[in-house]
């Protein structure tokens, strides 16, 4: 069967974020949007003809639509077979799964990960490649300069494919199969974990809550949790997928997963409560009454990963993204093995990943992984959690403390100032960034600018470098403030500030993280105008 060819013209708003192409549903349902942004993505993957690409996403509104449409587009640029998850379902973690454990030539994700969903929310198109992860910079770049130049895409005209029924079916010569989308990655957490352990921990009466927040996870939670691992019904929370998230944000902090924290707060709750992402790449982490930040919960799950079978060999290596704090290097100097800060967005971590030189990675953006897929993990770090739980016996309390103990804590916060306009937050990074030769000396509430920069990376591994990370500013106090744009909003500029102090004196680490930073704070609003550019006076999210 001969392809259509339909003319189209380039759309000037096709450049891939942090993690993807991330637009509101009302651009991606445009005519030609979806269309111009797939033929970019099967232009540049020289070779993709003929090969097997996975097909999935969160679940979100407009995943259905998008998916036929690219299915149609895949048959008429030659595709040989394509793997889709039933109900055009897979979380990310899984998508990465199921691209390495059927050798596939790559997938497409669709998802705006944490964004809210529904007619009026967020959708993404994110392209992966064989070894699972997101694509480099290098492709997404191409993918970028395609969609400037693209006059054509191709289809196979066809009926729409029933996603719902396992099984096969063609487009043309393509086959298209539908596979479950769970029983792969649940197969993998059995092999990583010691489910008999963990079994054993909730017969004795252990409690969790894990929150799904109407998105992604809930089928892979249902079945690993209360099915197999035997956590009692009602221990997942909104664990049914719904397009808009059930009207949730779907997104694991304690401001948007309000049905976790009311659940992990007050009198007699549940001993560990976590969440995910609305693709369940994300994870948080509570304990009663405690959350655990996702920069400790790195350094815990790094300096404890080898109670779990799959890491019972020890680390290679720990990887952590810039603004993250620097707790797990501490655990990473411990035990001797490498270190490694690369910039925000899990793509860099691909490298390390794949060359061995690290075999955990966390961002602390909620995103914790390790080399068993190249995507971060919301389930796999929740499991790993449990894993640990199980095999030391103690309260997670109790492990977070002694944690602080051994290596000192490092005091951590991230304020986010979101939808600001576009053209002041440009503004207040390009000041910070032309002020940069002069911080250093300079004195603010009491201590001075030690070293100021704005992060590249040079990747070990392949040489490329990537620049213009974000600002960080170091006092001589060994405090640290970094500042930088988000790169996954879809509305106005996100400002994110992070700030964090190293606290070794065992007798003052037990303080609420915003009073033992409120100092530094303050230094970083001076340091840049925050309030007095963007005319806020606090930060829209506090993590
Ligand atoms: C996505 C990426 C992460 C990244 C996060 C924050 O979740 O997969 O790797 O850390 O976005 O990105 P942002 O640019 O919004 O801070
Ligand atoms: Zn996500």
């Amino acid at each position: 069967m001969a392809p259509v060819i339909v003319n189209t013209t380039p759309f000037n708003d096709q450049k891939p974020g942090t993690s993807g192409l991330r637009k509101k549903v009302t651009v991606y349902s445009q005519p030609h949007y979806v269309a111009n942004f797939v033929q970019s993505i099967f232009d540049v993957m020289d070779g993709i003809a003929g090969q097997t690409v996975v097909i999935g996403g969160d679940g979100r509104f407009y995943n259905a639509e998008a998916i036929q449409i690219i299915l149609r587009m895949a048959a008429g640029n030659g595709i040989a077979r394509v793997l889709v998850g039933r109900g055009g379902i897979l979380s990310t973690p899984a998508a990465s799964n199921v691209i390495r454990q059927y050798e596939a030539f790559g997938g497409i994700i669709l998802s705006a990960s944490h964004n809210p969903g529904g007619p009026d929310g967020d959708f993404g198109i994110k392209y992966n490649i064989g070894n699972g992860g997101p694509a480099p910079e290098k492709i997404t770049d191409a993918i970028h300069r395609r969609t400037g130049e693209i006059s054509e895409y191709r289809l196979i005209e066809a009926p729409d494919i029933d996603l719902d029924s396992l099984g096969k079916a063609r487009i043309g010569e393509m086959v298209v199969e539908i596979i479950d989308p769970v029983a792969d990655y649940a197969a993998l957490m059995e092999r990583l974990f010691d489910f008999n352990r963990i079994r054993a921990l909730f017969r004795g009466g252990f409690r969790m809550t894990f929150d799904a927040l109407s998105a992604v996870t809930g089928p892979y939670a249902h079945e690993i949790l209360e099915k197999r691992l035997g956590a009692p019904a009602g221990t997942v929370l909104n664990g049914t997928p719904l397009p808009d998230f059930g009207g949730h944000h779907p997104d694991p902090n304690p401001v948007h997963a309000h049905d976790l924290v009311a659940a992990m707060t007050g009198a007699n709750p549940p001993d560990f409560g976590a969440a995910s992402d609305g693709d369940g790449d994300r994870n948080m982490i509570m304990g009663p009454n405690l959350f655990i930040t996702p920069s400790d919960s790195l350094a815990v799950l790094a300096a404890n990963a080898h109670l779990a079978p799959g890491y019972a060999a020890g680390l290679k290596g720990v990887a952590r993204s810039m603004p993250t704090s620097r707790a797990a290097d501490r655990v990473a100097a411990k035990l001797g093995i490498p270190g490694f800060e690369t910039p925000t967005g899990w793509k860099f971590f691909g490298n390390l990943l794949d060359a061995g030189m690290a075999t955990l990675c966390g961002e602390e953006s909620a995103g914790t992984g390790s080399d068993h897929v190249r995507e971060k993990d919301g389930l796999w770090a929740v499991l790993l959690w449990l894993n640990i739980l199980a095999v030391r016996g103690e309260p997670i309390g109790a492990i977070m403390t002694g944690h602080w103990r051994e290596y000192g804590r490092d005091y951590y916060t991230r304020h986010d100032y979101e939808d600001v306009d576009t053209a002041t937050a440009d503004a207040l990074m390009a000041d910070l960034r032309a002020n940069l030769p002069t911080l250093p000396g300079m004195a603010f509430g009491g201590t001075t600018v030690d070293a100021a920069d704005d992060f590249e990376y040079r990747d070990p591994v392949d040489g490329s470098v990537s620049s213009r990370q974000g600002v960080r500013v170091t006092f001589a106090d060994g405090s640290r403030v970094v500042y930088r744009l988000s790169g996954t909003g879809t509305g106005g500029a996100t400002l994110r500030v992070y700030m964090e102090r190293y606290e070794p004196d065992q007798a003052r680490q037990d303080q609420d993280a915003q009073e033992a930073l409120s100092g530094l704070i303050a230094i970083a609003d001076q340091v840049a105008g925050i309030r007095s550019r963007s005319g806020r006076d606090k930060p829209s999210v506090i993590t």
